[in-house]
């Protein structure tokens, strides 16, 4: 096992192709919200008390009505099959090994029906809304079919948020074959023998199976950008528990005003979030605005929050500050883009291990 988060992030560094590694770290812009999110959890420090029997601790908690042994979520992160085969399943089956839910992307590279017959764990879908509602509806029976047990709305999404990194690296879907991203590959040969072994470029299955469309990467990028329904608004939370028994959580806010808006609207819960820096440049980090929302909110309903996480002491100091459990977006996938399944085990054990070394 590595010392921490940050080794493997700098393993994946090295192991991914130059595009992938980007894609999976790059913030919007010129990277700020990004940078902010994780410098924001050093900012905060921890009061110890002293002389407190620490023997036994429990880390263990009860969040939607289901219990878990840590107040963390793996959280949706879209084309993960660029990191690693089969990515979602492993993703997945590590989680439920940690006692921790997986929540799935509507961007996935698997079928939500694959990933549930790899994992008897706790599965939840994360929505993106396309123009045609119908979309969304399929997902929703689909994943509600195969036993996923809530649904993470993300709504910070309506457009896809300005990304340098993949315009410089001219990354798009499928890979084009460009003489400098051959080159980026040719440096790769173990990432780009996974990726051959996998059939090559990721797709996105599971969005085109609820659309309709091709196994075409090119038609299922455009269902997922040109097509979201920008129209989206808190009525429409009416519709989506139409069509989902079972908690319903929103992605994406970062004010109390709409903290508010959601558990008027029927949220059992929301994610404090500015999808780890990579849609609106200069945000403020999630964790800046945890406390203003925890004192607005007042315990009327759960509150996850993300951003930065990376240290298993942040944990701890998301709940100090009123959250319930933290969300993880690059944290486990530096741990499978490095070690695939092995990876992300290690990634969630060093978690797990800081945040009881805090507690104590
Ligand atoms: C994301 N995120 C995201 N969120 C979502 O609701 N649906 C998605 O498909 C994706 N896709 C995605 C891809 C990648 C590569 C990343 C890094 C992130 C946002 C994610 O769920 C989470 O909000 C942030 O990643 C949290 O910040 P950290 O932990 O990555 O700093």
């Amino acid at each position: 096992m590595l010392p921490a988060v940050k080794d493997y992030r700098q393993l994946a560094r090295q192991r991914l192709s130059r595009f992938a590694f980007d894609y999976l770290e790059g913030g919007a812009e010129d990277g700020r919200t990004m940078a902010r999110n994780v410098a924001s959890w050093g900012n905060v420090t921890l009061l110890p008390r002293a002389m407190v029997d620490v023997t036994t601790i429990d880390t263990s908690t009860t969040l939607f009505g289901r219990a878990q042994s840590l107040p963390v979520f793996v959280g949706p992160t879209g084309l993960n099959g660029l990191y690693w085969p089969r990515a979602e399943e492993v993703l997945a089956q590590a989680t439920h090994a940690a006692g921790v839910p997986f929540v799935m992307s509507t961007a996935s590279t698997s079928l939500l029906e694959d990933v549930r017959a790899a994992s008897s764990g706790d599965l939840w879908l994360q929505l993106y809304v396309q123009k045609d509602r119908r979309i969304a509806e399929n997902m929703m029976a689909r994943a509600q079919a195969a036993g996923f047990s809530a649904l993470m709305l993300t709504v910070d999404t309506m457009v896809h948020g300005k990304r340098d990194h993949d315009i410089r690296n001219g990354f798009r879907m499928p890979v084009p074959w460009t003489p400098r991203l051959l080159a980026d590959l040719l440096s790769h040969p173990r990432w780009c023998l996974r990726m051959l072994r996998q059939g090559g470029s990721p797709q996105l299955v599971n969005l085109a199976k609820s659309a309709g469309v091709a196994a075409n990467i090119q038609k299922q990028a455009a269902a997922m950008s040109r097509e979201m329904d920008m129209s989206l608004q808190w009525s429409d939370l009416a519709w989506v528990r139409k069509h989902w028994k079972g908690p319903v959580i929103v992605k994406g806010l970062l004010t109390p005003a709409d903290a508010l808006q959601a558990l008027n609207a029927g949220a059992d819960g929301i994610v404090i979030s500015n999808h780890g820096g990579r849609q609106l440049e200069c945000a403020p980090s999630p964790l800046e605005q945890l406390p203003a929302i925890a004192d607005a909110v007042q315990g009327r309903m759960q509150l996850l929050v993300d951003g930065g996480v990376r240290r298993g002491s942040d944990i701890a100091k998301a709940l100090a500050l009123g959250a319930d459990a933290v969300l993880l977006g690059r944290a486990p996938l530096y741990g499978l883009a490095s070690r695939g399944p092995q990876g992300v085990a290690e990634v969630l054990t060093i978690l797990r291990s800081e945040f009881e070394i805090a507690l104590r």
